[in-house]
């Protein structure tokens, strides 16, 4: 039996249907079942930002999450396959009549990637001050809670319609499948197989 963690909503039922694909029937998590078995695997429906916690301390062998948080979170797994899924970009983002001062002594920026944040501004030998949101982080600069935001951009539509433009791409994102370590180890044959059928579906879609 292999457990995967699915972030909720449409990466979950985009992934639930290249399972589908491969394996016949449907896949579907009934009204709030958080957990689906099926075929023998065992579906988890957890919070996008869960689903690392979930791999790495095993309780799921494998799972499906961004690039951006394995990124963020630096996760200590295997990453297997990029399912092409969920295609967004990380960026910063300015008010329209702003320009990004590089020369500036400290910028400020609003985020909920402290992390990724702090490693681009410090390779970029500016110092940054990050104010860290959980969510509506547009806002930020628009009240002069920060100069900037580090944020995800996926149609562009929320920073259009809040009267910011992306100053630079920091970088692409998708999801992507990753195994626990040990689960790894121990399942191999099964989770490989399970890879390759999954990475045909991916490859020909
Ligand atoms: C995400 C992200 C942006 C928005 C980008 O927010 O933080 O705000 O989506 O998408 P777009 O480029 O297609 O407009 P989410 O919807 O997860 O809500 P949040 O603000 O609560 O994080």
């Amino acid at each position: 039996m292999i457990t995967i963690a699915l972030p909720k909503g449409r990466i979950a039922e985009q992934t639930l249907d290249i399972f589908a694909e491969i394996f016949g029937g449907e896949f579907r998590f009934e009204g709030r079942e958080l957990i689906m078995q099926k075929e023998g695997f065992r579906f988890l429906n957890v919070r996008n930002q869960d689903v690392p916690t979930y791999v790495e301390h095993g309780a799921a062998d494998i799972g499906v999450v961004g690039l951006d948080v394995i990124t963020e979170k630096e996760l200590d797994i295997i990453q297997l396959l990029d399912m092409q899924l969920g295609k967004c970009k990380v960026a910063i983002g300015i008010r329209d009549e702003d320009e990004l001062d590089w020369s500036c002594p400290n910028i400020k920026v609003a985020t909920k990637m402290v992390n990724i944040t702090k490693k681009y501004f410090a390779k970029k030998a500016v110092g940054v001050e990050v104010v860290k949101l959980y969510g509506s982080i547009e806002l930020a600069p628009l009240v002069g809670l920060a100069d900037a935001i580090v944020d995800i951009v996926e149609t562009g539509t929320t920073m259009k319609e809040n009267g910011l433009k992306v100053a630079e791409t920091i970088m692409e994102s998708s999801a992507h499948l990753i195994a626990n370590k040990h689960s790894f180890l121990a399942k191999k044959s099964e989770i490989m197989e399970l890879y390759s059928q999954m990475e045909k579906v991916v490859r020909g879609s």
